[in-house]
């Protein structure tokens, strides 16, 4: 998939400002995650932070937390079949920001029979949590971001995120860090 042109703006800004410390990495696109990507993020320039245990995340019911900025809200879900970027012996866990690419309502509703987040409570767009953030229906035109993570044991990692949110013209910049 093609980078667009916030994501070619994001990676272009912080990897030039910062690239002594960032990195560039591929990020994997298909279900299986042997390749076909050709999207990237910049990692190590955001924080490393725990955002849940595998343990404790029961399939269908997200857990919300902020990340990598307080009110930059996001929520991670196990979804019980292999997702796009997902993570975990299973690869069904995804995280993803909340905050609608239309307008940047929080979203909340989460359908786990059909693993979709939305509709959102401003102008019922609703998001594929299966297939990257894809839009399935509503005034939304872009993928939520998604939160890249690694799991170490029992732990899950946000390591960075994929795409600009909602509202931020540089996802660590614009309010207090959380970690
Ligand atoms: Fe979500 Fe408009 S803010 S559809």
């Amino acid at each position: 998939m093609a980078l667009t042109r916030r994501e070619f703006l994001l990676i272009g800004t912080t990897a030039g400002a910062f690239a002594a410390v960032g990195v560039v990495v591929p990020v994997a696109l298909t279900k299986d995650g042997d390749g076909g990507g050709g999207e990237a993020a910049v990692v190590g320039l955001f924080p490393r932070m725990k955002v849940a245990s595998l343990s404790s995340l029961d399939t269908g019911d997200p857990v919300f937390f902020d990340y990598p900025l307080e009110g930059q809200s996001n929520l991670v879900v196990k979804m019980g079949e292999p997702a796009t970027g997902g993570v975990g012996p299973d690869d069904d866990v995804v995280a993803y920001s909340n905050l609608c690419t239309h307008m940047g309502c929080p979203i909340t509703d989460y359908e786990p029979d059909h693993r979709l987040l939305g509709p959102c409570p401003c102008h019922f767009t609703t998001f594929d949590l299966s297939r990257d953030a894809q839009v399935t229906l509503g005034q939304a035109t872009q993928n939520l971001p998604r939160v890249l993570l690694e799991v170490e044991d029992d732990d899950v990692y946000a390591t960075g995120v994929l795409r600009l949110v909602y509202g931020f013209s540089n996802t660590l910049v614009g309010a207090p860090a959380v970690a």
